[in-house]
């Protein structure tokens, strides 16, 4: 790839540049001595694996972090004070975790940290004004005094670009803003990007979708264990050989020929689930059988499954789960645990990790009845485990003893399936379980999940990730509205199949 530098031609001169910028936390260096160059209207991908740095050297360039070394100008301007000073150079950073306050409406938070006042008091109608003009700006339509803990994960998503949009920036970055969109949120936002780009801003985007990066980007760069790999234009490179610049190696082509599903006896039997966004779901899974929900996101496929794990309070039917020969009702969330489900949520840091324990001591928790009977002398033999499974889920840095809000998103995403995996479960339910994690350990967590299943596990998997879903699953029913409007067998599924049943263009047999 061919690195372009503009700093000879004076009319494209970067709006942001950063120059050797270095991170470090603690010992470990995070960002060693990156640069990147982006002008206005460009489109500017940065990829890289988990743990890359990517998040840490877009918190250097809005002002979150101050870097160890190096600098960063805007409009040749060196940037000193923090985001808000950032934020009034015209730099807006969309993080990659949602980052709104539940508790506030959308107009509130659109306009937090700059609301403005009259007299002392919030002037409410100028807050209004703001918000509104953001969220059209962006063409989102959305209730200014709804409270953002009633909104979809989707329409938060949205409020979050609104908020940054409503700062009116030069230079826009989003971290992973598409991992929890729909496909067609997510078209939505990318030409969006374009809109924006196309009127003279400057866009920073992450992603660890490449084709979406090969369709709306202009440049790209790439790290690697926190340096530069390279950076040049997206038209004169492939897919391919970003990829492989990525992970530094030649990925193994992923040799997905469909596993041979030999599906046992019923272990998860719910009839009848009925519970808010869920109207009267049956549905089975057996002994060896993967089983996929799809849909779009606010389907009611996320509710279902805390329904039926008893996270969230059910309002009719009954789940009955079948190990070896006993079968127990499941009523609450203890029941499902102690009956040797394993339930990996969509939400990991507020229900998946506990990030401010260790790795050993999130991946040891689930596990505790078995390995406290191995007593204070066997720790040892906790951390051999918890390693070992560290090791499966491919954990970046292997460390351990860290605190699990030290890792990169990716990676957290990844302690949380270790914490899991390791108790072989009877039946494991995963919602998004690759959410934000990397192509290279996506293709190992889907190695272990059909891993499981051979063993004889049942399998549940939500994902709004289509190759994802249709790679995995022995069968998918497809929801809307809180119904199973589709069954679909590996025969039928196809991307095309599912998403008309998602978005109800037509019925199964129609
Ligand atoms: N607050 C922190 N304390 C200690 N280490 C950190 C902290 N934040 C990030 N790191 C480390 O810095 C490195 C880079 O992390 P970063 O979050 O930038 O990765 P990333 O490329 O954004 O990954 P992902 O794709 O998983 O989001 C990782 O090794 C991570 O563990
Ligand atoms: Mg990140």
């Amino acid at each position: 790839m061919v690195t372009v530098t503009n700093a000879a031609d004076p009319a494209s001169a970067p709006v942001i540049r950063a120059v050797e910028v270095v991170k470090r936390f603690g010992g470990a260096i995070a960002v060693d001595r990156v640069s990147v160059d982006v002008q206005r209207g460009e489109i500017h991908a940065v990829v890289g694996e988990n743990g890359a740095g990517k998040s840490t050297l877009m918190r250097m360039l809005a002002g979150v972090l101050t870097p160890d070394g190096g600098e960063v100008l805007v409009e040749g301007a060196p940037l000193s004070g923090g985001p808000r000073a950032a934020l009034e150079a015209g730099v807006a950073l969309v993080h990659q975790e949602l980052s709104l306050v539940p508790e506030m409406t959308v107009a509130e938070n659109i306009v937090l940290g700059t609301t403005p006042s009259n007299a002392g008091f919030i002037d409410r109608r100028e807050m209004a004004r703001i918000a509104g003009s953001a969220l059209a700006e962006i063409g989102v339509e959305v209730d200014l005094d709804e409270r953002v803990a009633r909104l979809s994960v989707s329409l938060r998503q949205f409020v979050e670009i609104a908020r940054a949009v409503a700062r009116k920036p030069k230079v826009l970055i989003l971290d992973e803003p598409t991992a929890t969109l729909t496909p067609a949120e997510t078209d939505y936002l990318l030409d969006m990007l374009q809109r924006l780009a196309a009127a003279g801003m400057a866009i920073i985007y992450i992603s660890h979708r490449i084709p979406e990066v090969f369709r709306i980007g202009t440049n790209v760069t790439i790290l690697r264990d926190g340096r530069l790999v390279t950076s040049g234009r997206l038209d004169q490179t492939t897919p391919g050989a970003v990829i492989d610049a990525m992970v530094g190696r030649e990925l193994a082509k992923d040799l997905a020929i469909r596993r041979e599903a030999h599906p046992g006896n019923v272990v998860l039997d719910a009839r009848g689930i009925r519970a808010k966004k869920v109207h009267d779901v049956d549905l089975t899974v057996r002994e060896g059988e993967i089983v996929g929900l799809g849909g779009l996101v606010g389907a009611g496929r996320t509710e279902l499954v805390r329904a039926i794990v008893g996270a969230d309070t059910r309002t009719g039917g009954t789940v009955t789960m079948t190990a070896g020969d006993r079968t127990r009702r499941i009523g609450s969330y203890r029941s499902a645990v102690n009956a040797g489900i394993g339930y990996v949520p969509e939400e990991r840091r507020t229900d998946g990790a506990a990030l401010t324990m260790t790795v050993i001591d999130n991946v040891a928790l689930p596990n505790r009845w078995e390995l406290s009977r191995w007593g204070v002398l066997q720790k040892k033999r906790i951390v051999e485990y918890v390693r070992q499974l560290a090791g499966d889920v491919g954990l970046r840095p292997p460390r351990i003893t860290r605190e699990v809000g030290e890792f990169s998103g990716g990676n957290q995403q990844k302690v949380v399936i270790a914490k899991w995996l390791g108790r072989n479960p009877k039946l494991i339910i995963l919602d998004e379980p690759t959410r934000g994690v990397d192509v290279g350990a996506k293709a190992e967590i889907h190695r272990l999940v059909r891993a499981l299943a051979d063993d004889g596990a049942a399998v549940l998997v939500v994902s709004s990730d289509l190759p994802e879903l249709l790679e995995l699953s022995d069968l998918i029913h497809v929801i809307r509205d809180g119904r199973i409007v589709g069954t679909l067998s590996p025969e039928e599924a196809t991307e095309k199949s599912v998403m008309s049943l998602a978005s109800g263009e037509r019925m199964v047999g129609a």
